[in-house]
């Protein structure tokens, strides 16, 4: 048996996994659920089925729905993702690059009538509104690489733009597909080594990809773990691609050395600048295991500029950077976060943030200290301008031991919940999820 100091962060407390799949009708309600509020919110995390894993982001996915109608909470379910991993297949040098070899634990999205499963080593995996597996989707035998946790999707043409990158040949590939769900087009990205590229951004007119000096690192492969170190020399640049364009058209752009899981989003003004606005990282991944948290960073990049510049929009730090959704690409005013102020054994977070970036207002709303939330997606209202709608999210309570759905008003976040969907037990910390419209299903 091994004792508390001996077992990894993410088999204890809240990160524990949970043992079973479990399924539950009409929850109790705290609050009022906004009767406009239909659909499904999921939410993607690390779930080993057996023993631990070498990194907290390699366990089994497992996705953690409820599902909202008529002011009701109708069900909570959690599945896990039926992966060949699930089923036994373990993760090592040899399988590392087969891209059928997943865990499927990182985000849920939906696009094209589909809710996919995604973990940025391999092929999505299509879930049905009730989290049960359907199996992998590889766009009819067209998609040959990864594909990434963090795809966009244009509010404008409903295209799909998304990447896979890898440690082998050719280390990054954009594609696209349309919006019904065809792939369009897939297009090798020159870059000057294999990177861990968690996520990219999206404009009405560019895609911009961030090369950043987390290099792959063979020993660590070897050794079946996550296969990436920091670098004090690689350099750190942003290439950026005109939407449509052939690859000769692709530029770099300099950054000061950094590292980024999250971009909240990016867009272009009339003169041609490109502002992205992402939690950044001093540095990630290091030798010597140091930390450093994320703070809300702004790039912009005026034409012809050889180097971003980057200003600091905020002291605390902060991950899951969000936006609503339907500017993505466009320019937004609003960014949701949460606020990384606890240690790593309480959650790391005890709070949600609300910036508006027009004014400088932040809100914030302090979970208390036996809560800690995990990412909030927003939810927009129909047929409203962005950040009228409403932040969706679970909450663990340590001392009922069990978590909640909470939804706040998105303008009124200082003003605390307007429902609290009480849970019949835990959702263990976990990464990414998503509020999928009934109308989209
Ligand atoms: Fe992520």
């Amino acid at each position: 048996m091994q004792d508390k100091a001996e077992t990894p962060i993410w088999m204890r407390g809240n990160y524990e996994p949970v043992r079973e799949e479990a399924t539950a009708f009409d929850l109790p309600v705290e609050g009022s659920i906004p009767p406009e509020l239909c659909g499904l919110y999921a939410r993607n995390g690390a779930n080993p089925r057996e023993g631990e894993t070498a990194h907290w982001f390699l366990g089994d996915g497992m996705v953690h729905g409820v599902s909202i109608r008529n002011g009701k909470a109708e069900w909570y379910r959690n599945r896990w993702v039926r992966t060949p991993c699930f089923y036994g297949q373990k993760l090592t040098p040899e399988t590392a690059l087969d891209i059928r070899c997943s865990v499927a634990n990182t985000s849920v999205i939906s696009h094209a009538k589909r809710i996919l499963a995604l973990a940025e080593n391999a092929l999505p995996m299509e879930i049905t509104r009730e989290l049960d597996t359907v199996g992998f989707h590889d766009f009819g035998g067209a998609l040959k690489t990864p594909f990434t946790a963090h795809p966009k999707i244009c509010p404008l043409t409903g295209e799909l733009h998304f990447f896979g990158y890898r440690v082998v040949p050719p280390f990054l590939t954009y594609h696209v597909a349309d919006a019904e769900g065809i792939l369009l087009r897939s297009l090798e990205v020159p870059v000057k080594g294999p990177t861990m590229m968690h996520d990219f951004a999206l404009t009405s007119g560019y895609v911009i990809f961030m090369e950043l000096p987390v290099v792959f690192d063979i020993q660590r492969a070897l050794n079946a773990s996550i296969p990436f170190t920091w670098s004090d020399t690689y350099g750190a640049r942003l290439g950026i691609l005109p939407r449509g364009a052939g690859i000769e058209e692709l530029r770099w752009v300099e950054v000061e050395p950094c590292y980024v899981y999250h971009v909240a989003n990016a867009f272009e003004t009339a003169d041609g600048t490109i502002t992205i606005d992402v939690a950044r990282y001093q540095s990630a991944w290091r030798p010597d295991g140091k930390r450093t948290g994320a703070r809300l960073t702004r790039w912009r990049i005026p034409p012809r500029t050889s180097k971003a510049e980057e200003v600091q929009l905020d002291h605390q730090k902060i991950e899951f950077p969000r936006i609503d959704d339907r500017n993505t690409g466009k320019p937004h005013m609003i960014v949701y976060a949460l606020a990384n102020n606890r240690d790593l054994e309480n959650g790391s977070f005890g709070g949600l943030l609300r910036y508006d970036l027009k004014s400088g207002e932040t809100q914030h709303h302090d979970f208390g200290e036996s809560r800690t939330p995990s990412e909030f997606a927003m939810a927009p209202a129909p047929g409203a301008g962005e950040d009228e709608g409403w932040l969706i999210g679970f909450v663990y309570d340590r001392r009922r031991d069990a978590s909640d759905l909470v939804i706040f008003d998105a303008q009124r976040v200082s003003a605390g919940p307007v429902a609290r969907i009480q849970l019949p037990r835990r959702v263990p910390q976990g990464f990414h999820g998503a509020w999928i419209p009934e109308a989209t299903l």
